[in-house]
């Protein structure tokens, strides 16, 4: 069955994008069929996976705004484009998104727009669906959470890296609470680990909160990152890339926290 997960933090510049696109190649380079989306109006994983926005096939965005009537119905499949180098389908999305709580404050069920999206035979025919979301607490990442069945939490580790997690996994409480109750955690992640002491006392006390939750493979700060998004190819398909054997590293542990 096809797992949908969730790479979410309303924090921006934590690693969502970084850790959707490359646990997604990373997932897909050991054969398992792969569909990342992008759903932040600010369209970076499009542009990691090469996005070309004059193609002229519809986005994330047609696909939203047309599956609530505000302009024609989109088909999922002329969203879905191919990154070769990656092995990796994905969904590109671009800016028309960015007002999204105000268009759809007065749509019915505006949560569910993604989940019944994605209630389609051709999702099926993935082993994973990976969602790179927005940095808000907004109707996107709402959205986002009610049509998975997992999330990831990357948390940079530096301090301040605290703030705003409790209000995070406050809301996931409230969606499991309401319209998601099979919605789990599937762990916190550490980005960007460096031996400053700063790193190492956050990365002690997301131990001790998180214990069990607390992904055991860390993810260390490497300027090989950016040379990466440049190249448009995932970490782990560049020879001799440590944070390449840190992101297959992540997505064994992830596929064995969902028992895959
Ligand atoms: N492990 C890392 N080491 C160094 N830089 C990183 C690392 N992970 C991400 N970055 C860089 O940090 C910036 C923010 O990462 P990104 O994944 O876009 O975060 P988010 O999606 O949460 O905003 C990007 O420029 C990215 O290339
Ligand atoms: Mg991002």
């Amino acid at each position: 069955m096809c797992k949908i997960i969730s790479v979410a933090n309303q924090k921006g510049g934590v690693g969502k994008t970084t850790t959707a696109f490359n646990i997604s190649a990373a997932l897909a380079l050991k054969n398992s069929r792969v569909l990342a989306i992008d759903f932040d109006p600010q369209a970076d994983l499009s542009k990691y996976a090469d996005f070309d926005n004059t193609d002229g096939n519809p986005t994330m965005s047609d696909l939203l705004i047309g599956k609530v009537g505000m302009s024609k119905a989109v088909k999922i499949k002329d969203c879905i484009r191919h990154s070769e180098i990656n092995n990796l389908d994905y969904i590109p999305c671009d800016i028309n998104l960015a007002n999204a709580d105000l268009f759809l404050a007065g749509v019915l069920s505006r949560e569910t727009i993604l989940k019944r999206i994605l209630n389609d035979d051709i999702i099926k025919q993935y082993d994973y669906v990976i969602i790179d979301c927005n940095p808000s607490l907004g109707v996107l990442l709402m959205n986002a959470l009610t049509a998975s069945s997992g999330v990831i939490i990357p948390v940079q580790v530096q301090d301040f890296a605290f703030g705003g997690l409790k209000t995070l996994t406050g809301v996931i409480t409230q969606i499991q609470e309401t319209i998601n109750p099979d919605l789990k955690i599937l762990g916190v992640l550490p980005t960007m680990v460096d031996r400053t002491n700063a790193s190492k006392r956050v990365v002690e006390q997301l131990e001790s909160i998180y214990n069990e939750a607390l992904f055991s493979t860390q993810i260390h700060r490497a300027t090989q990152a950016v040379e990466s998004t440049k190249q448009h190819k995932a970490l782990c398909l560049i020879k001799g890339s440590k944070l390449g054997e840190e992101y297959i590293a992540c997505a064994d542990e992830l596929s064995k926290r969902i028992g895959a």
